[in-house]
């Protein structure tokens, strides 16, 4: 493959249910280089977390379909086993801050313990030099030192945010996969944790995916900009051609629906509902909540290249 650091291609994950078989990931790609952070952004059941769980493979037992390519430096993981990606990347070199992890902590075992946990039973690790290196941890991310023995419970939703984060950098790995980090937190500790993240990723070489349904806030940290619409990528973009000018009739109304202070103009809503993920129409996802369905969006989009790292998938940009 080229030199791209991650490369993610043609990747399809699928859930059995009892109405049959759910598209929640069909026929993504993507590539991020190191030190990258891609925002991927779209509403609530367009398959964000079910892509994250996919990448991380951590996936639940209702699984119909995964496969597809995810090139990490050249390698495609998809070709490891279960045991082989356990015990090589998951955690090691891809973790995620897991979306609603704030409940995630256990109550009875100390925060620190939490979060040295994984280099001991990962990489054997003995337990006083684990809690050497969770007090690092916490000190990146700014969790005071004493804290290191307190309880889940003691800690205020921020401070347990942090915590989570230390437990995705304990492994030093090469991407996190950040879903919804701050959205069950108020606004300023908010502000506080997207804080935290630029200063990470300032000081290192992470690649970050930062999945939100919130575009002021992916603005904040992002080098590029994924659209996610009904289980597929309908933009890809850099982030400053998708803030000032982006390009899928989906991404426009999602800037459009941002509410702004100085601006005179009202919000705009994307009338009509996602479609159904089990039985997707054949051609554009998103037409029906179009307003510039043409007769032609009846037959599905190709993924047109504008050039650089910006791809549409719709038909007012073929040619
Ligand atoms: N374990 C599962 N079994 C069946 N369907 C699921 C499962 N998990 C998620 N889904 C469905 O997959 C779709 C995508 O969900 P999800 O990836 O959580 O979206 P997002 O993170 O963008 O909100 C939704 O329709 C959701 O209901
Ligand atoms: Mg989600």
């Amino acid at each position: 493959m080229s030199g791209v650091f991650l490369e993610v291609k043609d990747l399809y994950m699928y859930y059995r249910t009892t109405m049959g078989s759910l598209k929640a990931v069909d026929g993504v790609s993507f590539s991020l280089d190191r030190g990258e952070t891609l925002a991927l952004i779209g509403e609530s059941g367009c398959g964000k977390s079910s892509l994250a769980k996919s990448l991380i493979r951590l996936l639940p037992r209702n699984v119909e379909v995964f496969r597809g390519h995810i090139y990490l430096d050249g390698e495609d993981l998809m070709e490891m086993d279960e045991d082989q990606f356990r015990r090589t990347v998951q955690w090691q070199r891809i973790s995620m801050v897991a979306q609603a992890a704030l409940n995630s902590l256990n109550p009875v075992i100390r925060v620190g313990e939490q979060v040295a946990e994984p280099l001991i039973v990962h990489k054997g690790i003995s337990k006083e030099e684990a809690l050497k290196k969770a007090r690092e941890a916490f000190s990146l991310v700014g969790i005071p030192d004493a804290f290191i023995d307190r309880y889940p419970f003691e800690l205020s939703g921020g401070m347990r945010q942090r915590a989570i984060i230390a437990m995705a950098l304990i492994m030093n790995p090469e991407i996190i996969i950040l879903d919804e980090p701050t959205s069950a937190l108020d606004v300023l500790t908010q502000a506080n944790i997207m804080n935290l993240l630029k200063k990470i990723k300032a000081e290192s070489s992470i690649s970050f995916i930062l999945i939100t349904h919130d575009v002021g806030l992916s603005s904040e940290l992002a080098d590029k900009i994924a659209v996610m619409y009904a289980g597929q990528i309908v933009e890809l973009n850099d982030a400053e051609g998708f803030y000032s000018s982006p390009l899928h009739p989906y991404s426009q109304k999602l800037m459009a629906s941002v509410p702004t202070l100085r601006m005179d103009r009202t919000p705009e809503y994307i009338p009509g509902s996602p479609i159904s993920l089990i039985n997707p129409p054949e051609g554009c996802r998103f037409a029906d909540r179009c307003q510039h369905k043409m007769p032609v969006c009846s037959k599905d989009p190709p993924l047109v290249h504008l050039g650089e790292e910006r791809f549409v998938k719709c038909w007012l940009y073929a040619k």
